[in-house]
């Protein structure tokens, strides 16, 4: 079911805001085109400086008018990457929210991903799941890539589950194979935490010596084992991209401690553990990256991949789900 209704009257309700802020209504309602959200001078626009806390305010309130009424408000945030939009089926009753009916939310131009959120319970677990993202390599600042993240944060999750498919950089990890993600080195040379801290979201030097739960990590653990299903575990590189790696890099990742890399995640895991979310990550590996071996890789490559570690990484879901 799509829900529309209630988003004039939320439209007008959020203009009404903006006047008594003296806002210019369209930087806060219209900019709904890829072009219109990419990165011009981040700095100059209101709302659009790194933490974007009022737009994140607007969308949430327009969310939370189209949906509160119809499901429980989410305590778990999921966040599905390339390939991995299966894991939305979980969701009993789903309530269908496309990123375009809200204002100024970042659109992804990557095919593949849905652009929707998904609000419903999964196994019990009332849940909002990010169908696509956007990201650096498609010109999106940082404060746009984490929109999707601190919207629902703002909605009052208590985590946030992030999944990816990524490259294996370590040599025991297959092709197709399920990575809990332990930890993560940040390569993209940005943060969505630079420029005016908001207190109201987060503090200005958030601790970073344990950013992936330990206990949701157990609790993955244990609902692999219990399905029979490997899982790895490993920490994740975050690299800006688009170009893929050449085997200089490769090497250089390894060395660095990576086990998997990819063009995501990092930075919406950052600006989640900002707010105080509890975090669990998984990388879906879809070809191996080794220095001496390379071997290419192509989108539709790591889409068939994904799709097939997907199935499993929802089983897993399922159970880690029905333990929260
Ligand atoms: N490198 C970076 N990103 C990726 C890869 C890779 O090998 N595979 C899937 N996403």
């Amino acid at each position: 079911m799509y829900i529309f209704a209630g988003y004039a009257a939320e439209q007008a309700k959020t203009k009404a805001v903006l006047r008594r802020l003296a806002l210019p209504a369209k930087s806060a309602l219209h900019c709904r085109s890829n072009t219109n959200n990419r990165i011009t001078s981040p700095a100059n626009e209101e709302g659009n400086h790194m933490q974007n806390f009022i737009k994140v305010q607007n969308c949430a309130k327009a969310l939370r008018g189209m949906v509160e009424t119809k499901v429980k408000m989410p305590r778990y945030g999921i966040v599905l990457g390339t390939g991995l939009g299966g894991i939305a089926g979980l969701v009993e009753k789903p309530l269908f929210v496309p990123f375009a009916d809200l204002p100024d939310f970042p659109l992804s131009g990557v095919a593949s991903h849905a652009g929707r959120f998904v609000l419903g319970e999964a196994r019990g677990v009332p849940v909002i799941i990010q169908q696509g993202r956007c990201h650096i390599y498609e010109g999106y600042s940082p404060a746009d890539v984490c929109m999707g993240t601190r919207v629902m944060g703002a909605l009052g999750v208590e985590g946030l589950i992030v999944t990816n498919a990524a490259g294996a950089l370590n040599p025991r990890f297959d092709a197709g194979s399920i990575m809990v993600i332990a930890d993560h080195i940040n390569l993209t040379g940005q943060s969505p935490l630079t420029g005016p801290n908001h207190d109201e979201a987060g503090p200005r030097f958030p601790d970073m010596s344990a950013v992936y739960d330990p206990d949701l990590m157990a609790v993955a653990e244990k609902a692999a084992l219990s399905t029979g299903i490997r899982l790895e575990k490993g920490v994740y590189a975050g690299l800006p991209g688009p170009q893929l790696e050449t085997p200089a890099e490769t090497r250089m990742l390894r060395a660095l401690g990576a086990d998997a890399v990819g063009m995501s995640t990092v930075l919406e895991v950052i600006a989640a553990k900002h707010m105080g979310l509890k975090i669990l990550g998984f990388s879906c590996l879809t070809n191996k990256n080794l220095p001496d071996c390379m071997a290419g890789t192509s989108l539709e490559e790591v889409i068939e991949v994904a799709g097939l570690a997907g199935k499993r990484l929802t089983t897993v879901m399922s159970q880690i789900l029905s333990k929260l």
